[in-house]
């Protein structure tokens, strides 16, 4: 199990900070939950954990300087699904997948029959079967994605980093990726960073939330301390009520100052219309 370590780390494009002085420890084995509104940083800073991107500042894996590690050593032990994937549009499924074994196989070498037997487990857990020879270019948005996180998992990597793992996902699908993230995190003690969009799953699944804003750090802590109504809306500018369901796991609602129906439905027509749905509301 491997925790990562953030010092100071800061990103930037120009003069502009993506990532500003962020300070974090990510602590072996679980999972953290990286959240923020647009442009907070997120990819940034997983970028950044990647060694795609260069950052000031320290990040560490496992006390082992990510300056000290090869391009290799780093890509068998951080594994990264991106938010926007740059996918060969004619390339078959599985060949995709068995991209993930690349740092496992020597220059000019080929893929060993161990790689093909880590390919197969993945793609049948992730119930790909049937899409194995379709060329990439012709799934759906959903399908890509999951497509994209098994080539990720198929690097077997320690750390899973995970940039909106599930923007393009049905709710069923939704709930079959994360459980199986989970479990990866759970069983295999896979230390996972997830940025999402979706405050009540990423409730629901980290153990901590780590709240950036403006590449800034901004809170850190288990998801019922961090997704309060009065941080959402100081950082993201948004009205949600946060209720509690029956395990005690969070859910972040957004809220309407006028809905479709209330009485004053804020409707501004000469038909009628508005003023028959102002009754209608009134009962
Ligand atoms: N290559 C780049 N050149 C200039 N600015 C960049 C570059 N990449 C990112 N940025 C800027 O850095 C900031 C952080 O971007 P980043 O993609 O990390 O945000 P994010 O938190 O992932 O947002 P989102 O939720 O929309 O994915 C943004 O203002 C973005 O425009
Ligand atoms: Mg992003």
């Amino acid at each position: 199990m491997i925790a990562i370590s953030l010092s100071n780390v800061t990103v930037s494009f120009g003069d502009f900070d993506a990532v500003d002085d962020l300070t974090a420890e990510i602590p072996a084995g679980q999972w953290v939950g990286l959240i923020g509104p647009n442009g907070a940083g997120k990819t940034s800073l997983l970028r950044a954990v990647l060694g795609l991107l260069p950052h000031s500042g320290r990040i560490s894996l496992d006390g082992t300087d990510h300056a000290a590690l090869t391009r290799r050593d780093l890509s068998r032990q951080v594994a990264l699904v991106p938010q926007t994937p740059v996918c060969p549009p004619e390339m078959a499924v599985a060949d995709y997948v068995l991209l993930g074994r690349t740092p496992y196989i020597s220059y000019l070498g080929t893929e060993t029959v161990h790689d093909i037997e880590v390919v197969a487990a993945i793609i049948d857990r992730l119930d790909l079967g049937h899409f194995v020879r379709r060329p990439l270019r012709t799934l759906s948005g959903g399908e890509l994605q999951r497509v994209v996180l098994a080539r990720a998992l198929a690097q077997q990597a320690p750390v899973l980093l995970l940039d909106e793992p599930t923007s393009a996902l049905d709710v069923g699908h939704q709930q079959q990726v994360l459980e199986l993230v989970d479990e990866l995190c759970r069983h295999d003690g896979l230390t996972v960073v997830a940025a999402m969009h979706d405050l009540t799953l990423a409730g629901q699944f980290a153990d901590r939330l780590l709240l950036m804003s403006n590449g800034r750090s901004v809170a850190m802590g288990p998801p019922a301390d961090v997704l309060t109504e009065h941080t959402i809306s100081e950082h993201y500018g948004a009205s949600v009520r946060v209720l509690r369901d029956e395990c005690g796991g969070v859910v972040v609602v957004p809220t309407r100052a006028h809905t479709r129906g209330s009485a004053d439905t804020g409707l501004t027509d000469d038909t009628g219309l508005a003023d028959e749905a102002s009754a209608d509301a009134r009962g």
